[in-house]
């Protein structure tokens, strides 16, 4: 049998080069070895206020990204996390399980929460229990994401140990997929940061529906480090979260891009780094128009099915073991 895998992402925000190159990318390269189900989590945007007409429309346009990105749905499942009720189910077994101690410790609850306990919702205390019934559902061997997701994911694997301590072998436990390149992609505007979603300075974030002419702004107007040589170098964040990007899309090694910038300057390597961005986003935002709503709705109603079959045996094997049913 082949291994599984789970991910997924928020219909929230605009999806930015960050979200493409830390995880959507792998995505894709993993799809033809395991069988992959790749969620749309819908219920994770609600733990902040979301405008519902919005969420309605960006749910879709997420699964056409995905579909733009290379998600073969011959190859993988793609479904709505909403369309699956398991999900909800078993994330109220879980938040039993886990301990309001390890909740309150996660730094995503206190970044997004801002540090407010007060007006945090308890849903956004939950975000990591909901995520935890997404992958354990499944059976998942593998969980490719971003760095930053890297928290809940060890939080995933201790409720489920402590699941199948208590109750009897019920879950596999799951490992994080984290690229060693490309994982965690800084901002345009302040290496220091991770380029969001949540960003409100959109000059740091790349989106992958910007225009040809606003990615070569945002480009040209990245800051640099010090210095003049385009290489690699931990001490001059800037310019390696440039090359990062450079590499991830030419498939070139670090060497190989090196080589290629020698002597150069940072206006010739921003435009050539322009013209590389432009180049991979034009294909693909002429793909993202491929799908009409007909297409789009069965592909995911198809994926929903198959992903309720799974995640229904996960659910009553869970009950079973518990004394519900
Ligand atoms: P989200 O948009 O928060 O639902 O994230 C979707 C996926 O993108 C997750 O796997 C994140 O870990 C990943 N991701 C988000 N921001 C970045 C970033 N700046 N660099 C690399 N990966 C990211
Ligand atoms: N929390 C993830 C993020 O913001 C999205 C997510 C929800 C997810 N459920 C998941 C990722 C399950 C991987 C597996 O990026």
């Amino acid at each position: 049998m082949r291994k599984r895998i789970f991910s997924g992402a928020q219909p929230t925000g605009q999806l930015h080069i960050g979200n493409y190159l830390g995880a959507l990318k792998n995505w894709v390269a993993l799809q033809d070895e395991y069988e992959s189900f790749y969620c749309i989590v819908n219920l994770h945007a609600i733990t902040l206020p979301q405008d519902p007409a919005t969420l309605r429309q960006k749910t879709r346009d997420l699964a056409r990204i995905y579909l733009a990105a290379g998600i073969d749905p011959e190859k993988s499942t793609v479904f709505v996390q909403s369309d699956v009720a398991e999900h909800t189910e078993l994330t109220w077994v879980l938040a039993c399980v886990s301990r309001l101690g390890e909740l309150e410790r996660m730094t995503q609850f206190k970044d997004k929460g801002k540090g407010n306990r007060e007006r945090s919702s308890s849903g956004l205390l939950m975000y990591p229990v909901l995520m935890a019934a997404d992958i354990l559902l499944y059976q998942t061997d593998l969980v490719p994401v971003g760095q930053d997701q890297k928290q809940h994911l060890e939080l995933t694997r201790d409720l489920a140990e402590r699941f199948n301590r208590d109750f009897g072998e019920t879950f596999k436990i799951p490992e994080p997929f984290i690229p060693k390149a490309g994982a965690n992609i800084k901002s345009l505007q302040d290496p220091a940061k991770k380029m969001s979603k949540s960003d409100e300075n959109v000059a740091g974030s790349i989106f992958l529906l910007d225009d040809a002419d606003t990615v070569t702004k945002k480009i040209k107007r990245a800051v640099t480090d010090s210095g003049t040589d385009i290489e690699f170098d931990e001490t001059r964040p800037a310019i390696t979260n440039l090359l990062t990007i450079f590499q991830l899309l030419t498939g070139k090694s670090n060497d190989e891009c090196e080589q290629h910038f020698e002597g150069k300057g940072y206006g010739h390597f921003k435009t050539e780094l322009a013209e590389t961005v432009v180049e991979f986003l034009k294909p693909f935002q002429e793909r993202m128009k491929e799908y009409d709503d007909a297409a789009l709705d069965s592909i995911l109603k198809a994926g929903a099915e198959k992903a309720r079959s799974i995640a229904g045996e996960t659910l009553a094997d869970v009950y079973r073991k518990m004394g519900i049913a």
